[in-house]
């Protein structure tokens, strides 16, 4: 392959993970051409937290994607975007239900060995709604992004039990965290 045409592939190959400003702060992907996981609908993590009811949407960058299904394990430069979305109930034909709208905060996270000593690395894109910002400082170590998901992830930091196509693949392989409580199910009536 000519050089030219090497370092295009290299970029694009590159584009599938974390890239950096000159100055260290994660530059936004073009995650939409990612791997979507699943979509959180009003998600809370506290009994009395009651906000405004958001989606989540969840992508994965490819190629640690592909190694999660063969594997069950998140390899060195994985790389997540949450990205969170208001729910408008009222619009055009809607009568019912839910649908997403604007752009509230896009947040993403990191796997790094070398480079974090938390191996994982927490960063927010901003959240003025619809203006994140196109590049994040990382979140200092020690903040409650790391203590919520270090805890209560089911694979390393990350919350694959509620990623329903991954969930099988980490069972397969063993890689659930020995800590990891599996979601309790609604009970009938709330269904
Ligand atoms: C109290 C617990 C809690 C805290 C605090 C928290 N998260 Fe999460 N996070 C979750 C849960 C639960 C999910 C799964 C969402 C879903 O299923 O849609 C998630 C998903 C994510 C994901 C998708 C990848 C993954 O790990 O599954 C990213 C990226 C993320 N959070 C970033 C952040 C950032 C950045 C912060 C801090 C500013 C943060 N989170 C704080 C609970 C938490």
């Amino acid at each position: 392959m000519k050089p030219l045409a090497l370092a295009l592939l290299g970029s694009a190959l590159m584009a599938q993970g974390p890239e950096f400003t000159a100055d260290g702060k994660l530059m936004r992907p073009n995650y939409r051409e990612w791997i979507y996981l699943s979509s959180g609908l009003g998600m809370t993590y506290s009994a009395e937290a009651k906000s405004e009811a958001s989606f989540d949407n969840v992508f994965v960058s490819p190629a640690a994607y592909r190694e999660f299904m063969a594997t069950g394990r998140w390899p060195e430069k994985t790389m997540f975007v949450l990205e969170i979305r208001k729910a408008s109930g009222h619009g055009s034909i809607n009568q019912g239900g839910h649908f997403q709208s604007d752009l509230i905060a896009i947040e993403a996270e990191v796997k790094d060995s070398a480079k974090y000593s938390d191996k994982w690395a927490f960063y927010s894109f901003g959240d003025t709604p619809g203006k994140p910002g196109d590049t994040a400082r990382m979140i200092p170590n020690g903040s409650v992004c790391q203590t919520c998901h270090g805890k209560n992830g089911a694979v390393e930091n990350t919350f694959v039990q509620f990623y329903p196509t991954l969930i099988e693949v980490a069972r397969k392989n063993g890689t659930l965290k020995a800590n990891y409580e599996a979601p309790v199910p609604a009970p009938e009536s709330h269904r």
